[in-house]
């Protein structure tokens, strides 16, 4: 099977990210919303200065409801069935019915100019059968 190349997108200006604060952008299309975090520490996969911005689909791996972060356990949680992700761990699934983790989106970090790219997804976007249609 082929693999399409994403499309890079600025997603976030450094100076637009608040500390625990989720904001929101799309990819790879307009029907794939997304959330990107500054954590305020380094986590896994994490890019910018302090290595800590990182960024995942909100539609859970359960049944696709939008998940929502959590600012005081640093969760995404699931207002269907109750699935909770780690934003510090990957998106990795703490509890609930998802078996699968929350798509990271990759990201990559200009220096120069302080912006945040969206550049790939790790995991599959739910209900698709591939991220990019
Ligand atoms: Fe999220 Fe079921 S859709 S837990």
């Amino acid at each position: 099977r082929t693999t399409l190349p994403y499309t890079p997108k600025v997603i976030a200006h450094t100076a637009q990210l608040r500390e625990n604060a989720p904001f929101a952008f799309t990819f790879p299309d307009a029907s794939s919303p997304c959330a990107v975090v500054k954590m305020g520490t380094p986590v896994p996969g994490g890019v910018g200065p302090e290595r800590d911005i990182v960024a995942f689909s909100v539609l859970c791996t359960h049944m696709g409801c939008p998940v929502s972060y959590d600012s005081a356990t640093r969760e995404f949680r699931c207002p269907c069935h109750f699935s909770t992700f780690d934003a510090e761990k990957s998106g990795q699934m703490i509890s609930g019915q998802a078996t699968e983790k929350l798509p990271a989106i990759v990201l990559d970090y200009n220096a120069s100019d302080g912006t945040v790219r969206a550049i790939s997804v790790d995991g599959l976007i739910y209900g698709r059968q591939s991220n990019l249609l």
